[in-house]
């Protein structure tokens, strides 16, 4: 079966990661998350991650040419190890970076397949946010939510152990900034995949089993 290369596109809050992680577990695709990569690369006090630290706590978008390098390795990488093909979450977010995509998948013979856009209303991001809580350590990533996914024990991650503690840029001033980054430098997007024909737009609301359920008819819809 063809490889699928799917972008999971939204505002902070939106879902991607939730359903990214979903969605790559139904169908064996490589989970590829920019915010996961770079948050790794600032815990590993990386080249990559001393430069995008003082952005990503800013709530400011990393410079272009930092993102597309990672995402280039980690494309190349997924290629070898997963064959079946890939769900981009938080990645392109400007224009040159969907530009910078589309031109690194040409040499390839590829192109994206499908662009989910997960349209959340703002009251309910703004909730989802504040109530996020992730584990501390970022090998294990796992995500949690105060009000809809709490961990078994308070405080503890369910999955490895390790402390469970809100994102530094999930604090109210820093929320407001990305949500401003994302109306200004991302929703322009939207038009450039419309114009594409591969995005489809789909509502945030709803439980995770709902959301995810909208994106898999989506996906079940390529090809046909
Ligand atoms: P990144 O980590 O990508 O953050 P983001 O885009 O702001 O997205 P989030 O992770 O905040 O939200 P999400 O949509 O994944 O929602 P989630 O599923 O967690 O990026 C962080 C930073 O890195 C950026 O600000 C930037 O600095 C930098 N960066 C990353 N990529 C970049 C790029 N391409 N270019 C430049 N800079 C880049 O859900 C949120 C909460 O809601 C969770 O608690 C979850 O449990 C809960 N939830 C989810 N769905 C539901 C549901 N249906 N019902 C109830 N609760 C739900």
């Amino acid at each position: 079966m063809a490889a699928k290369r799917i972008v999971l596109f939204g505002a902070p809050g939106a879902g991607k990661g939730t359903q990214a992680q979903w969605l790559c577990d139904a169908l064996d695709l490589a989970h590829l998350s920019t915010g996961d990569m770079l948050r790794a690369a600032v815990a590993n006090k990386t080249g990559i991650g001393l430069k995008a630290k003082s952005f990503m706590e800013g709530g400011k978008l990393v410079p272009d040419d930092i993102v597309v390098g990672v995402v280039v390795e980690a494309i190349a990488h997924s290629a070898k190890t997963t064959p079946s093909g890939y769900a981009l979450d938080g990645f392109p977010r400007t224009l040159p970076q969907a530009e910078a995509l589309r031109e690194m998948l040409a040499k390839r013979n590829e192109n994206i397949n499908l662009v989910v856009l997960i349209n959340t209303p703002e009251q309910l991001i703004l909730d989802r946010l504040t109530q996020r809580r992730s584990c501390s350590d970022p090998k294990c990533g796992a995500v949690y939510n105060l009000k809809s996914k709490p961990p078994r024990n308070e405080g503890v991650c369910d999955v490895c152990g390790n402390p469970v503690v809100q994102r530094t840029d999930d604090k109210p001033e820093t929320i407001k900034t990305r949500l401003q980054a994302y109306r200004r430098e991302t929703e322009p997007l939207v038009g450039y995949y419309k114009k594409a024909c591969v995005l489809v737009d789909i509502p945030g609301d709803g439980s995770v089993y709902e959301v995810a359920g909208r994106i898999l008819e989506a996906v079940a819809k390529l090809g046909h």
